[in-house]
């Protein structure tokens, strides 16, 4: 009798041991809601129910958060040790427009990130602080200025990473050799890094995004870059580089959008980037191309982007229908060399002379995207709209003859009737 009670009694506790498990299940670690506090997160509703501030896990007898966003912070926000030690159970960190001074993050805590971001936020970020995030799969820091002698100070010891952008961080050295060969995405612009693009990086057949524009980088694009087999953005625009773009260029079957604009870059410019089928954007403008341009007026169509401007010595071939393009290139003679327009025919002048030369006339309807304004267009419409008033006006006279002729017949058999 006496081991039944027990027993029941026994079970009974179980019984509310487990609800009461249950309901704590949903609730926030007691430190971390004082670290959400402390950091002016509104604590009064559960902080897991706030799915673009922070995510939380499901463990017991506490939840514990996994993700947190700092957006907009106010400006008297500060960051200690204490708090981020307690927030060592995050895997994603996030600062945006949050402009707070940097402290010691625990080991707890960078070693557990896998994505860490600033943006406009953290302030007296170092490569040395920066490098103890060993874990990270993702590092974004933009519009932060980074106190370091190279990126590689910053990278060497991220063995996971696979994503990382380091823009407008006033980063100087040269780009790394050494990265993880899983590396889909690097966006380095916006720096002062100098030095040649490492022909290593061309190992990297994963990557899917490369972006080094805006530097200080010097020498040629290495010719094994048509290795680089993933790639769908190529961005080395606003840099030094010389040499000639190579034709192996053509093998990045997949790429989608080359920038190779304001360099050095000489030669004539490879017929093959005509066979790379996904491209909507190139941009060749403002180098030291020479020769005849070798595209066609359908492979330009295509394209949403086009631009060769600011080539002194490329001209397009004139018995083609690319002239009616108006490319901001001189035209070829016969020789394949610039013929030097009369200084005023460059602006306006030019237009007026396609519209004399009926052979591209027909033309004129799809190119107009590329000439960067409806000039061409509202030059269309102005004699259409007269042709229309003319019309109009005809027709008005005419049956306003008709009218009159009808009145006065009527008129007459009206005077008739009435007689
Ligand atoms: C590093 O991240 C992985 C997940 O990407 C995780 O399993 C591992 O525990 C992390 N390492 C440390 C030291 O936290
Ligand atoms: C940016 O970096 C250069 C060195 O490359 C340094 O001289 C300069 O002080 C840095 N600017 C700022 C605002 O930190
Ligand atoms: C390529 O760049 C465009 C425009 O910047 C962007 O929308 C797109 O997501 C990028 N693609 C990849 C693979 O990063
Ligand atoms: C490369 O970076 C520059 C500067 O940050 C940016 O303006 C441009 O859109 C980027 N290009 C691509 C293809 O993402
Ligand atoms: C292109 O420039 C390099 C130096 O930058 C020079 O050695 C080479 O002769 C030039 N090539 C042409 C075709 O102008
Ligand atoms: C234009 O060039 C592309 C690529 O070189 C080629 O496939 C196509 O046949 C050409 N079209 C014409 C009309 O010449
Ligand atoms: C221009 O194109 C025509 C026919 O497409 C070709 O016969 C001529 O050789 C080309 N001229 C130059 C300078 O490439």
């Amino acid at each position: 009798m006496k081991q039944l009670i027990t027993t029941t009694l026994i079970l009974l506790l179980l019984h509310l041991t487990t609800t009461t498990t249950t309901t704590t299940t949903l609730t926030l670690d007691p430190k971390q809601l004082a670290a959400l506090h402390s950091l002016y997160i509104p604590t009064t509703q559960d902080p897991c129910t706030h799915p673009t501030t922070t995510t939380c896990d499901s463990t017991t007898p506490f939840r514990h958060l996994t993700t947190l966003h700092l957006t907009n912070c106010p400006t008297d926000l500060t960051l200690s040790t204490t708090t981020l030690s307690t927030l060592s159970t995050l895997t994603t960190l996030t600062f945006t427009n949050c402009h707070v001074t940097i402290v010691h993050f625990p080991s707890t805590l960078t070693t557990h990130l896998t994505t860490f971001t600033s943006t406009n936020s953290l302030q007296h970020l170092t490569g040395v602080f920066l490098s103890r995030f060993t874990n990270l799969t993702t590092l974004t820091i933009s519009g932060d200025y980074i106190k370091s002698s190279g990126v590689h100070v910053i990278t060497s010891n991220m063995k996971s990473l696979n994503n990382i952008t380091l823009s407008n961080t006033n980063l100087s050295g040269s780009i790394p050799k050494h990265w993880n060969p899983k590396l889909t995405h690097m966006d380095l612009s916006n720096n002062n890094l100098n030095g040649t693009i490492p022909t290593s990086l061309t190992l990297l057949d994963t990557l899917k995004n490369l972006n080094l524009s805006s530097n200080h980088l010097t020498g040629e694009i290495p010719t094994s870059f048509a290795d680089l087999v993933s790639l769908q953005n190529l961005s080395l625009s606003s840099n030094s580089l010389s040499g000639s773009i190579p034709g192996s260029i053509s093998g990045m079957t997949k790429l989608v959008h080359l920038d190779l604009s304001s360099n050095q870059l000489n030669g004539s410019i490879p017929r093959s980037i005509s066979e790379m089928k996904g491209l909507k954007y190139l941009n060749l403008g403002d180098n030291n191309f020479h020769g005849v341009l070798p595209f066609n007026v359908s492979f330009i169509k295509k394209l949403e982007v086009f631009k060769v401007n600011g080539n002194d010595n490329l001209c397009y071939n004139h018995t083609s229908v690319l002239k009616s393009l108006k490319l901001g290139i001189a035209k070829c003679d016969k020789h394949g060399l610039p013929i030097l327009p009369p200084p005023a025919a460059d602006g306006p002048g030019s237009s007026a002379d396609d519209m004399s030369s009926g052979d591209y006339d027909d033309d004129d309807g799809g190119e107009k995207k590329k000439s960067g304004g409806g000039g061409g267009n509202g030059d269309d419409h102005g004699p259409n709209k007269v042709v229309l008033g003319v019309a109009i006006g005809l027709s008005a006279v005419v049956f306003l003859i008709i009218f009159l002729v009808i009145l006065s017949k009527c008129g007459g058999r009206c005077c008739c009737c009435c007689c």
